[in-house]
């Protein structure tokens, strides 16, 4: 069969799947811990909210979006959650219902980029977006929250770059003083830096091609060119976020590829170079404009979003996870329909019970409960049948006894309570 998965999006397995549980529990914990609630949106969204909220000269509303059109919709797969989230505050008028939402998600994104490590069409990600308040606590306590959840994923080498571009006047400035650097020695740029020159300058700054490197480690700065308000905001984070011991560097020169920021920006990036050029686990900044933008009040608003599978890439492995409590063997097709209810009766009991009615061998039903690292095996034969009874084996603990069929789910639910046996007691048969 050649028919294969699109390029850039990936099977997860369930041999994988513990870890995305584990990263998922951590993350949610964390966000409810700081009073944020769970939203979701659609996948789908008009291809207008991006075009106009992530910015029409960005490289994903220029050439990464998953667009087509449906009865007459222009319609767009969320390339990223905060467009999305703020239509959905928006619409439902949330603002005149409590004066500050903590909202989270969690969920797959797509964007039609090369395909590289740490770098895919579908990913997925977890993000927080809090609605009301202008910071900068809020803003220091954001940044602290992302720490937190990669801290508590038992990674550690990373960085948080911390920035901040001033509100849109502040940036219509930066972006004029961007121009008259850059301006006389367009010549030297990228093909691509010179036509941003025209569009949007400060993507520039983002540009990882060799002949653009001098230029850039010369421009201007965003912070240089903050004033008043702009500046007490940054100036108060940087105080907080020292206050709150965070491994932070001011990074003058970060910019972010979504146009809908205003002060505030961030990533946490990994200093090790486990994923190549795509250091950031995650990112995130201020967009006081975008609610009003989209025909609200004006209700400032920051998040961020983590990308999951970077930070699975990262993550150390956990232990295997559980195997069944229960591996049901069955031995024969008289015994297959009291082996179903006797699973039923197990599992309303909360246990873990895997059957096996194939008619393979009895020998290979043992390896396969082994394999599973089953706690218990249970054998259903004709013998047991006709004595109402099923055979237990512990494996871990070598011993072997019967126990009526009415009695299994309270004492086997006994036995497993009284957990694996202690350290050299017995050994798994190999
Ligand atoms: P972003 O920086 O575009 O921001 O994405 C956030 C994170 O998603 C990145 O730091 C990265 O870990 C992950 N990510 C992005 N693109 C890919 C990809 N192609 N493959 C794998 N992982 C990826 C946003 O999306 C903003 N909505 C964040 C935000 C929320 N700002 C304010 N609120």
């Amino acid at each position: 069969m050649d028919l294969r998965a699109v390029r850039g999006m990936k099977d997860i397995l369930p041999e994988h799947v513990g870890q995305w549980h584990r990263l998922e529990r951590t993350f949610r914990a964390a966000a409810e811990r700081h009073g944020y609630a769970e939203v979701r949106t659609p996948l789908l969204e008009p291809t207008e909210l991006f075009v106009r909220q992530i910015g029409e000269s960005t490289d994903v509303v220029e050439k990464e979006m998953y667009s087509f059109e449906r009865h007459g919709d222009a319609l767009t797969v969320r390339p990223e959650g905060t467009a999305g989230v703020a239509r959905a505050y928006v619409q439902n008028a949330v603002q005149g219902k409590e004066p500050v939402s903590r909202w989270y998600y969690l969920g797959p994104m797509f964007r039609a980029e090369r395909p590289a490590k740490g770098r895919l069409r579908q990913f997925h990600q977890a993000g927080c977006e809090l609605f009301g308040d202008p910071g900068p606590v809020c803003d220091a306590e954001l940044i602290g929250l992302v720490a937190e959840v990669v801290g508590e994923l038992g990674i550690g080498n990373y960085r948080i770059h911390v920035n901040s571009i001033g509100d849109k006047a502040a940036q219509a400035r930066y972006r004029e003083a961007l121009r008259s650097h850059f301006a006389p020695i367009a010549g030297s740029l990228s093909e691509d830096s010179r036509r941003r020159l025209q569009t949007n300058p400060l993507r520039i700054l983002d540009s990882k091609s060799p002949e653009d490197a001098a230029a850039i480690a010369a421009a201007p700065t965003a912070t240089e060119l903050l004033d008043g308000d702009d500046a007490t905001h940054f100036q108060a984070l940087c105080r907080y976020l020292e206050s709150l011991e965070l491994p932070f560097v001011v990074d003058p020169k970060l910019v972010r590829g979504l146009d809908y920021y205003t002060r505030t920006l961030f990533e946490l990036r990994t200093t090790t170079d486990e994923l190549g050029a795509q250091s950031a686990l995650a990112g995130g900044g201020r967009y006081d404009g975008m609610v009003e933008s989209l025909g609200g009040p004006a209700v400032p608003a920051i998040g961020f979003a983590m990308g999951l599978e970077r930070l699975l890439a990262l993550m150390p492995e956990a232990g295997a996870a559980a195997g069944p409590h229960c591996y049901l063997v069955t031995l024969g097709e008289p015994t297959l329909a009291t082996a179903l209810g006797l699973a039923s009766r197990l599992r309303q009991a909360g246990l873990r019970v895997e059957l096996d009615a194939r008619a393979a061998s009895l020998k290979a039903k043992l390896r396969r409960a082994d394999g599973l690292r089953a706690t218990l095996c249970l054998l259903l034969g004709e013998g047991e049948l006709g004595r109402g009874v099923v055979t237990v084996k512990d494996l871990a603990r070598h011993e072997q006894w019967e126990v009526s069929l009415e009695e299994a789910p309270r004492s086997l639910g006994t036995r497993l309570a009284e957990g694996p046996p202690p350290a050299g007691a017995g050994s798994r048969p190999g």
